[in-house]
């Protein structure tokens, strides 16, 4: 009898952890470091797993003549909790992504179309960088920076899946140069002559 009850007791813990197999996100609720609150179990449906759309190209028409379109828990709440998501990156012949990070993110790289030059830094400021063919993978370690240039006759097409849910583009040239940092502290910190930062405020949209 008290065997019984134990057994029961064990299949009821058992059960109720298994309403924890997923955690859609509640876009509702504030996005925090361990993501959004889940949305009622009871209230999910398939479509909550799927996202649609990502075989639409991105307007490459910017500075860089490239585009990231993100799949990451905002736009697909189903990654919520999961720990991975995706991005479709589109270049333009001569486009490229600037030096950036994720941070917390490894992120797998994958060429479908084109020819595109990639590679990363290591924290011993080793550069470890090679021209991807379609096909080709490659992974840029969590925290590096890394960056991209479609090095083809052609556009170019890459899909980015990350360790993530939800991953930060962190752009080197946007956090020196798209804020009002001032001046004198870039100086000291870039090396860099003022007329020279004050250039590249303006081409990034920081002030001074
Ligand atoms: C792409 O973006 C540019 C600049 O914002 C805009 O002028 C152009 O119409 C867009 N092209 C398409 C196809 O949406
Ligand atoms: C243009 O490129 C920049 C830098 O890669 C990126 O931050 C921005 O989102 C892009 N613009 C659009 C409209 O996608």
């Amino acid at each position: 009898m008290m065997f019984l009850q134990i057994l029961f007791t064990f299949s009821f813990l058992f059960s109720s952890s298994n309403a924890l197999d997923f955690c859609v996100g509640d876009l509702n609720t504030p996005q925090g470091p361990a993501g959004y609150s889940c949305k009622n179990p009871e209230a999910v449906i398939v479509d909550d797993f799927i996202f649609s759309g990502l075989h639409v190209a991105g307007n490459t028409s910017n500075l860089t003549n490239s585009v990231a379109t993100p799949v990451f828990s905002t736009q697909f709440p189903g990654f919520n909790g999961l720990g991975i998501s995706l991005a479709r990156l589109d270049m333009a012949i001569g486009g490229w992504v600037p030096m950036h990070t994720h941070p917390g993110a490894s992120e797998l790289f994958v060429v479908m179309q084109g020819t595109i030059r990639a590679g990363f830094i290591s924290s011993t400021n080793k550069v470890y960088i090679k021209t991807l063919e379609e096909g080709d993978v490659m992974v840029f370690p969590q925290d590096l920076m890394h960056f991209q240039f479609n090095v083809g006759k052609s556009p170019a097409l890459a899909f980015a899946s990350f360790s993530k849910a939800s991953t930060d583009i962190y752009i080197m040239d946007n956090a020196w140069f798209a804020n009002d940092l001032p001046v004198d502290i870039l100086q000291k910190t870039t090396f860099l002559d003022p007329d020279q930062i004050k250039k590249l405020k303006g081409v990034f949209g920081g002030t001074y």
